[in-house]
C-alpha cells in the first residue's frame, strides 16, 4: 500500500563513521527521520541518547528489525557482519543501506544477491560514496557525454594520513586488508567509468613501510594493483596508510581524446599560507573531511529512492552502487589481495 510521509530509518553501528551517518540522517536529510539506533556498546547508546532527536535505542539488531515503524535500516557495522545483517533486514521487509564492502567473501556476496532477488520491491544500496561526490559525479557526467572519447585507463588512489597510534593495525584483521578496505573504492570508480566492464586479470604487490604490526595478518600499509578489464581497459591502483600530509584521494580517467583529473590537489580549503619557507595550503586530514558532501548526497539519494518506492513508484533516484556492483568490487579486491600474497 502506498505510503506518504518521512522515511523512518534505524541505524546500526555508532562507531567512527556511524556517528557521522547518524547525525546526517537525524538533522541534514530532508524526508528522513532517524527513528532508531542500535549498538551493543553502552557508551555509544549514551551518545545517541544525548545527540539524536528521536531515537529508540536497541542493543540488539534483531530487536530493532522487529520495530514495525521502521521503513529502512542503515548499516555502519563491522564489514564481517554486513552480509548477514542485510539478509536479515530484507527478510524483515526493510529497505537497506549498507556501508562498503558488501562482504569480504564472494560467495557471501552471491548469497546476499540471491536473497535480494526475492525482494525486488526493497531498495538495497552499498555505500560507495564517491559516486555522490560532486567532483567525481561531474567528471562522470562529462565522460558519459563523450568529453574524453572512450575511457580506457583509470589511475586511482586512496591514501590515508599516517596514524602513529596505528588504529588500523587493530582494525586490519577484520577489514579484509588494504585492497578490500581502501582500493575497493577505486575499483568501484573504475567500473563506474568503464560502464560496469568485467575484470579479467589482476596483478598486485605491496610493502610495509611503517607498520610492522600488519605482518601478522598478512596485510601491507602500501599496496599497488593493476587490473585488466574487458575491451582493453586498464586500471592502476595505489593505496597507502602512511601519507605524511593527509588523506589524498585522487583519480584520473584517460580516454581516446582527453583525460579528466579528479581531486589532484588535496587542499583542505582555499586558504594559502605565505611564510618564510614558501607558500603552502593545508591538506584534508581524513576521508570524512574529503567526502563530507558525498556522504550527505548519498543519504539524500537513498532516502528519495525509498520514499519513491513507499509512494508506490519504482526506484526514482540514482541510488548508488547496487549489490551486483559491490559483488564485483569484492571479487576484484580479493583477486588483488591474492595476487599480492602469492606474488
Ligand atoms: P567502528 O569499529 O568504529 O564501528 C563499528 C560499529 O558497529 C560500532 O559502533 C560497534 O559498536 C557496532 N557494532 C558491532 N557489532 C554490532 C552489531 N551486532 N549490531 C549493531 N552494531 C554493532 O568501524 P567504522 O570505522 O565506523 O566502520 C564501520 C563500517 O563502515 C565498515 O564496514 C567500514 O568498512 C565502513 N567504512 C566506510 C568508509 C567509507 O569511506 N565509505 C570509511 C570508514 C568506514
Amino acid at each position: 500500500m502506498a505510503k506518504r510521509g518521512p522515511v523512518r530509518i534505524g541505524i546500526a553501528g555508532l562507531g567512527r563513521l556511524g556517528k557521522r551517518h547518524a547525525t546526517n540522517l537525524a538533522y541534514r536529510v530532508p524526508g528522513a527521520v532517524l527513528a532508531a539506533a542500535c549498538s551493543p556498546v553502552d557508551e555509544e547508546l549514551d551518545w545517541a541518547r544525548e545527540t539524536l532527536a528521536e531515537p529508540r535505542l536497541y542493543s540488539d539488531y534483531e530487536a530493532m528489525l522487529a520495530d514495525r515503524e521502521l521503513d529502512a535500516v542503515w548499516l555502519v557495522t563491522p564489514s564481517s557482519l554486513h552480509a548477514d545483517q542485510i539478509v536479515a533486514a530484507l527478510r524483515a521487509g526493510k529497505h537497506v543501506f549498507c556501508e562498503k564492502p558488501l562482504s569480504l567473501d564472494v560467495a557471501e556476496c552471491e548469497r546476499v544477491l540471491a536473497v535480494a532477488r526475492e525482494y525486488p520491491h526493497l531498495e538495497a544500496t552499498i555505500g560507495f560514496m564517491r559516486r555522490f561526490d560532486p567532483s567525481y559525479r561531474d567528471a562522470y557526467e562529462k565522460a558519459a557525454a563523450g568529453a574524453i572519447g572512450r575511457p580506457f585507463m583509470v589511475r586511482s588512489q586512496t591514501t590515508d594520513q599516517n596514524d602513529p597510534e596505528g588504529f588500523f593495525v587493530r582494525f586490519a584483521p577484520t577489514s579484509g586488508g588494504i585492497f578490500l578496505d581502501c582500493t575497493v573504492h577505486d575499483i568501484d570508480v573504475a567500473r563506474w567509468f568503464f560502464g560496469g566492464a568485467r575484470a579479467t586479470r589482476a596483478f598486485a604487490t605491496g610493502t610495509i613501510a611503517l607498520h610492522e604490526g600488519l605482518r601478522a595478518c598478512g596485510d601491507v600499509d602500501n599496496g599497488v594493483g593493476v587490473v585488466e578489464f574487458e575491451g582493453g581497459r586498464l586500471a592502476v591502483f595505489y593505496a597507502s596508510r602512511t601519507m605524511a600530509h593527509g588523506n589524498d584521494t585522487q583519480s584520473e580517467v584517460i580516454g581516446t581524446s582527453g583525460a579528466l583529473e579528479i581531486g589532484h590537489d588535496p587542499r583542505k580549503n582555499r586558504v594559502q599560507i605565505y611564510e618564510a619557507g614558501g607558500v603552502r595550503s593545508e591538506s584534508t586530514p581524513t576521508f570524512f573531511d574529503r567526502f563530507e558532501d558525498a556522504f550527505l548526497h548519498e543519504a539524500n539519494a537513498f532516502v528519495q529512492a525509498v520514499a519513491a518506492r513507499l509512494a508506490g513508484g519504482a526506484s526514482a533516484a540514482a541510488a548508488g552502487a547496487t549489490l551486483a556492483d559491490a559483488l564485483e568490487a569484492t571479487r576484484i579486491g580479493n583477486a588483488l589481495r591474492q595476487a599480492c600474497a602469492s606474488g
